[in-house]
């Protein structure tokens, strides 16, 4: 195998990326999850679709949804995976993301899924690499395989996305999964609403996208809400801020008794990982609406489509 060159045109990531949300037409955010649909029906006997391909799993950060699915998804096709992570690899030595790219291209890589704590760091990879870069969370930017297995549980429980009345509860300030998510929504024409605090969801959310409000008031957020979708909050984000810790969870945490307030039939969705005590409580947490679960299960089939795409095996 002849050793790769180094990318030449720097403007577009190669074809297969997947960057965010926010730059996709519908036309495309369908064709994933259409071919979610047919990977979750693919029997296992099918015949491989990446026979021998190599994806790198490149995680600056911990997870274990985004990775092990992934990973599931890769393995399921019949790709290798090989887990990169920054405290067991020459990141820690000080070599710069590109460079680890260079590497990573250099050594056969054919894909490679990372995680980092920077946003918009899979844009600067996908330049510098002639390589399908599929962002598995950058920083406060995106999240698009999150918001693409979230539209997926959502339409395999309600008819379509279009005036579905979507709540985003919690710290969307610092929540790449809420902003892929209202993206997403909002382009099938969803009504988000975002709820909280203004420390965690300022005023300014609501130009996220079209048709997108703030609310401060729980009940109001809930009412009549068909979906609500909570968000991790953390201890930490709270120093030095107007609100408390402890008066965030009594003003917004969900329980059954505030559930009521949104549609009888409404679902509970959450990102993970889940926090009992502090943005919902157990009995919200393992309620026969709650899909937190199901999201989970419905990644790997949504990861496969990504990773069929991005490889060009989709057809
Ligand atoms: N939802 C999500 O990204 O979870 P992980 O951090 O475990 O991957």
């Amino acid at each position: 195998m002849p050793s790769p060159k180094l990318k030449t045109d720097h403007r577009q990531p190669t074809t297969g990326s997947l960057l965010g949300i926010e730059h996709l037409d519908q036309q495309t955010i369908c064709g994933y999850l259409q071919l979610a649909a047919e990977m979750e029906k693919r029997p296992r006997t099918a015949p491989p679709l990446l026979p021998g391909r190599r994806i790198v799993l490149l995680f600056y950060e911990s997870s274990t949804r985004t990775r092990v699915s992934f990973e599931f998804a890769a393995k399921a096709l019949s790709a290798t995976t090989t887990l990169i992570t920054s405290g067991a690899s020459s990141i820690e030595k000080g070599e710069s993301l590109i460079d680890t790219g260079y590497t990573l291209h250099a050594l056969g890589a054919d894909a490679i899924v990372m995680r980092h704590p920077s946003s918009g760091a899979h844009w600067t990879l996908s330049r510098a690499l002639d390589l399908p870069i599929i962002n598995a969370g950058d920083g406060m930017h995106e999240h698009p395989s999150q918001a693409l297995l979230d539209a997926y549980t959502i339409l395999k429980h309600k008819r379509e996305l279009k005036g579905l009345k979507i709540t985003i509860i919690g710290d969307v300030y610092h929540s790449r999964v809420a902003r892929s998510n209202v993206f997403l929504l909002a382009k099938f024409g969803a009504e988000v609403t975002l709820c909280g605090p203004p420390d965690l969801v300022p005023d300014v959310a609501a130009v996220l996208a079209p048709g997108v409000r703030v609310v401060r008031s729980l009940q109001e957020g809930l009412r009549d809400t068909d979906v609500v979708m909570l968000l991790r909050i953390q201890k930490e984000r709270f120093i030095g801020r107007r609100l408390s810790f402890e008066n965030y969870i009594a003003a917004y945490q969900l329980n059954a008794e505030r559930m009521r307030w949104a549609k009888p039939e409404a679902i509970i969705m959450h990102p993970g990982p889940i926090i009992r005590g502090v943005e919902l409580n157990s009995e919200i947490a393992d309620a026969p609406q709650s899909l937190i679960r199901e999201q989970v299960h419905n990644g790997v089939a949504v990861r496969m489509a990504i990773l069929a795409k991005a490889l060009g095996a989709e057809k």
